[in-house]
């Protein structure tokens, strides 16, 4: 045994229970009551903590280009501060270029990573391009291990609604799960158009230009396909009210619709654009009204909301600054890779939510969706991806107590009750009291099979 865990409160997504937690070549090997170490254990004193698994982040967009540059983390600095909020497994989004497969897409991406990323990470293909053969590329994707792909309806390469559909089809045929970033972006165009023309050019008008029925129709319209096709849809940032109600009716329906928000939707309204900093909360979709945000803690509550992940899209200052006099300037993103469970698990202190649901929709579920079958729980058998966490500890988010490379945070001065003390990426401690411990190049592709 090399390490045990002794006299913490594990939480599972259905259990809360004192347990020690016994750890050998990087897996869970025991759960149990007074386990005795062997002779060369690591003993770590867990009383009056709690130890949950690590989150899984599905949702990131490490050293992507994007909006005239490139996101400010990359898969070091990324998954370093992953790590120091207790995620250790990220989702990262690989872009397709024209004419290459699926595959090939994955391979590019990953000789970027493999060297850098500091916990596990897997993949989702943002798909561009299923002319001819490529189409059948999505199920060669699926045996490599990334059975999981994105489509966007917005953006220079977002794609039609003909590729929509194709895609969709073609994930029913061989076990694949289509993602979509849903926005109107004939509707998008014609705003933005029609705001620049009138010198509306401050970031408040990023929101009017992407308001509540630009999401909401997209998603309506998405998950009317997936209806039609009979095929399981997952909406990426679902940050508007009536398309919460359009997964909660297709749900109740009995379809597979599985709905991801992130913590700055339930945190912040649309009210943030109006700030003088407002341009640094750009992100698409924008942040809505305050009845969206209620919506959403409602649909968590609920059930209908599956997963919580982050976006995690970050770019530096001078990068936001570039669209000081023209919001459509400013990179589309923010960093939020070291917020998410924190956030969440305050969110269970405060009792908004319980723990377990904390621990469901930040790791269970994306890998339960994902299908990342060592991950997401702690038990035996599953990777030892722990987090101890100290539900006393008061946190107040500065960036410079971050350890993501971007020079800002939307989070800046955000009060967290009780705040991960020490992360475990497979049994390999790799952050321990606000410090990175871990090392470049320890995380390890996951591969992934859904059916
Ligand atoms: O603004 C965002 N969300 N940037 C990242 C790309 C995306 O749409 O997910
Ligand atoms: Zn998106
Ligand atoms: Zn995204």
């Amino acid at each position: 045994m090399d390490l045990l865990i002794k006299g913490g409160t594990v939480v599972t997504d259905s259990h809360i229970f004192k347990a020690d937690v016994a750890v050998e070549n990087g897996k869970i090997t025991m759960l149990g009551q007074n386990i005795s170490p062997a002779d060369n254990t690591n003993v770590i004193d867990a009383s009056g903590k709690m130890v949950l698994p690590g989150a899984i982040d599905a949702h990131t967009h490490l050293a992507m280009p994007f909006g005239g540059t490139i996101s400010s983390d990359d898969y070091f600095a990324g998954t370093r501060a992953a790590a120091c909020g207790g995620t250790t497994t990220v989702f990262d989004f690989v872009l397709q270029d024209f004419g290459e497969t699926m595959v090939d897409a994955v391979k590019r991406r990953d000789a970027l990573c493999a060297p850098n990323a500091a916990v596990d990470y897997s993949y989702h293909v943002a798909v561009k391009d299923v002319s001819g053969d490529l189409i059948d590329s999505i199920e060669d994707a699926v045996k490599f291990g990334v059975p999981s792909f994105k489509v966007f309806m917005v953006y220079d390469f977002g794609v039609t609604d003909g590729v929509f559909y194709k895609v969709l089809k073609k994930a029913k045929e061989c076990g694949a799960l289509i993602g979509v970033h849903a926005e109107n972006n004939e509707l998008v165009n014609m705003l933005t158009e029609q705001y620049l023309s009138e010198g509306k050019t401050s970031a408040w008008y990023h929101y009017m230009s992407r308001p509540e029925f630009v999401e909401a129709e997209a998603d309506m319209r998405a998950i009317q396909w997936a209806k039609a096709l009979d095929t399981p849809l997952y909406i990426v940032h679902l940050a508007n009210k009536d398309g919460v109600a359009a997964v909660t009716k297709a749900k109740d329906e009995g379809y597979t619709i599985y709905a991801e928000t992130c913590p700055q939707y339930l945190e912040f309204t649309c009210d943030v654009y109006k700030r003088e900093d407002g341009r640094n909360f750009v992100c698409s979709p924008p942040m809505k009204g305050e009845a969206s945000r209620i919506a959403l803690w409602d649909a968590i509550n609920r059930g209908d909301i599956d997963t919580i992940a982050t976006d995690h899209c970050p770019f530096q200052s001078y990068e936001k600054d570039w669209g000081k006099d023209d919001f459509t300037k400013i990179p589309n993103g923010c960093a939020g890779i070291e917020n998410m469970y924190p956030y969440m698990l305050s969110a269970a202190n405060e009792g908004n939510i319980t723990f377990e649901k904390a621990v469901e929709l930040c790791s269970a579920n994306p890998a339960k969706i994902f299908g990342c079958k060592d991950k997401g729980a702690i038990a035996v058998g599953k990777d030892a991806d722990i987090v101890i966490y100290n539900p006393k500890t008061e946190f107040t988010i500065t960036n410079d107590k971050m350890h993501s490379d971007c020079d800002h945070t939307i989070w800046e001065g955000k009060k967290l009750f009780g705040y991960p003390e020490k992360t475990y990426s497979r049994g390999k401690l790799v952050f321990d009291n606000g410090d990175f411990v871990g090392e470049k190049g320890w995380g390890k592709f996951v591969k992934c099979s859904i059916k």
